[in-house]
């Protein structure tokens, strides 16, 4: 079938898009770089024709609450519309576990995200997962200051984005459920202790501090909940582990790219 995947050159949205390829669907993908502004709602119409299932793995990166709604708000309106006037069957909307009580910053923008989905016309499945693997990368890449990385406190039981990106087109394939089984990883971990095993990995000689963020958003992620499991709902577990990722990882990485380690510090 045909299906849209809107962010599908982000970190997990290329998993998205080689499990979807790999099983023989037709696939758009839909980010700024193909010249579709999601946000801005351009050229959304002709992106969708003929589209069965959209699946939503965009993102912005922020901790401002305000900008994080704003994002998540524009671009599932204009998704949705868009899908509607399409005729799409089916919308899949990636979240994030354990946040229903974390109303603040980044995750303020994806629980707004979700009650859009849940009141929208358009038959959907919002899929939540825990923390990827890629998430150490992600966080060091905007935390690292010379040569020092601040670690927000998180507990996390980490998740493939690879995994990630095959569970979605399942249920992308599943047709619309309301919401899919929490996808979690294999094993718990700390950001801290994560961005260390990485930095040990590449050979790169950095301190991580360990820190406590303040307010709603640090207390959510410092108090367990996004490692799922408090709702008893069903749940899949991943099976690569962070140490098994990062081996996978360095193999897959070019000689030079790996003497120079990962692009913190910027
Ligand atoms: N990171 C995690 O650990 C984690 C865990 C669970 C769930 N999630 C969810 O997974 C989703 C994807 O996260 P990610 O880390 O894979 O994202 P990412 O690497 O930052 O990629 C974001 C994608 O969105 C596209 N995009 C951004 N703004 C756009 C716009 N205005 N119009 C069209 N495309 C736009 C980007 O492409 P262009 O720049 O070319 O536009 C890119 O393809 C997010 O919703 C996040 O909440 C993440």
């Amino acid at each position: 079938m045909r299906i849209a995947i809107a962010g599908g050159t982000g970190t997990v949205g290329r998993h998205v898009v080689a499990a979807a390829e790999r099983r023989g669907h037709d696939v758009v993908v839909l980010s700024r770089a193909n010249g579709v502004d999601v946000a801005a709602g351009t050229r959304l119409g002709a992106a969708l024709a003929g589209a069965e299932v959209v699946v939503d793995v965009l993102n912005t990166t922020t901790l401002s609450t305000r900008k994080a709604v704003s994002f998540f708000t524009m671009t599932t309106r204009h998704l949705l519309a868009a899908e509607e006037a399409a005729g799409v069957r089916h919308h899949v909307a990636l979240s994030i576990v354990g946040i229903d009580d974390i109303d603040a910053s980044y995750y303020a923008g994806k629980l707004a995200q979700e009650r859009l989905v849940r009141a929208s016309r358009v038959p959907h499945t919002i899929a939540r997962t825990t923390q990827f693997h890629e998430f150490a990368e992600q966080i060091a890449s905007q935390t690292t200051f010379g040569p020092i990385t601040l670690a927000p406190r998180t507990l996390s039981r980490p998740v493939a984005a690879s995994e990630v990106g095959a569970h979605l087109v399942d249920v992308a394939e599943s047709g619309p459920a309301g919401r899919a089984p929490d996808l979690v990883g294999p094993r718990d971990d700390t950001l801290a202790g994560m961005i260390r095993r990485m930095y040990a990995h590449d050979g790169v000689s950095r301190r991580v501090l360990d820190i406590r963020f303040p307010g709603t958003y640090g207390a959510g992620l410092a108090s367990g909940v996004l490692r799922g499991g408090g709702g008893g709902g069903a749940r899949r577990i991943g099976e690569t582990t962070f140490d098994e990722w990062l081996a996978i990882r360095h193999r897959s990485r070019k000689p030079e790219s790996r003497a120079a380690g990962p692009s913190a510090g910027t």
